[in-house]
C-alpha cells in the first residue's frame, strides 16, 4: 500500500533513500529529505507491507508532469515486483499528470514504461 511520508518514517525513509547512488553523502541526504518536507512540489511516498515499510518513491510535480527523483526498495524484498508495483500506483495517483524521470531513475522507468507499452498493445 503506497502512503504519504510522514515525520514517524523519517529514519526508515533516510535508509531507503541511501541506496539512490547519488544520496550516500549524509548532507546530500538530508538536503534532499528538507526538500520532501519543506518544498509543496516534492512528495514522497513509502511502500508498507504489513507493519513494514519496504519502499519509497519520491516525486517532484512541474505543470503537466511529474519526475520520479527517487525509488527504493529493501534489498530483501527486491524482484519481487515491488518498485514497478510502486509507479503504477503513483501513476494512478498523479493521473493526469505524465511521468518523467531523471538520470538516475531512467533506467527501472523505462523498464515500466516498456511493459506497460506491451500491455496496451
Ligand atoms: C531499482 C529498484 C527500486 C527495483 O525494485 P524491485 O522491487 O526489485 O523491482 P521489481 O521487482 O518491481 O522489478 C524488477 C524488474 O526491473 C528490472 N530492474 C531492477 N533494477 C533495475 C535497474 N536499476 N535498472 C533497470 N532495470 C532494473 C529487473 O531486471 C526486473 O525486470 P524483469 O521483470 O524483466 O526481470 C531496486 O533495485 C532498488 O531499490 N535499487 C537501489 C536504488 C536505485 O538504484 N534506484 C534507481 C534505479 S534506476
Amino acid at each position: 500500500m503506497l502512503i504519504r511520508y510522514k515525520k514517524s518514517c523519517e529514519k526508515i525513509a533516510m535508509g531507503l533513500l541511501s541506496f539512490m547512488p547519488l544520496e550516500r553523502n549524509i548532507k546530500k541526504l538530508r538536503q534532499t529529505m528538507q526538500d520532501y518536507e519543506e518544498n509543496p512540489a516534492c512528495q514522497l511516498f513509502m511502500w508498507k507491507k504489513g507493519e513494514d515499510f519496504i519502499g519509497m518513491i519520491g516525486v517532484q510535480t512541474n505543470g503537466p508532469v511529474f519526475t520520479v527523483r527517487h525509488i527504493s526498495v529493501m534489498p530483501s524484498y527486491r524482484g519481487e515486483g515491488v518498485g514497478q508495483t510502486m509507479l503504477e500506483k503513483i501513476q494512478e495517483q498523479m493521473e493526469p499528470l505524465e511521468m518523467h524521470a531523471l538520470e538516475e531513475t531512467r533506467p527501472f522507468i523505462d523498464v515500466y514504461k516498456e511493459k506497460r507499452k506491451a500491455f496496451d498493445r
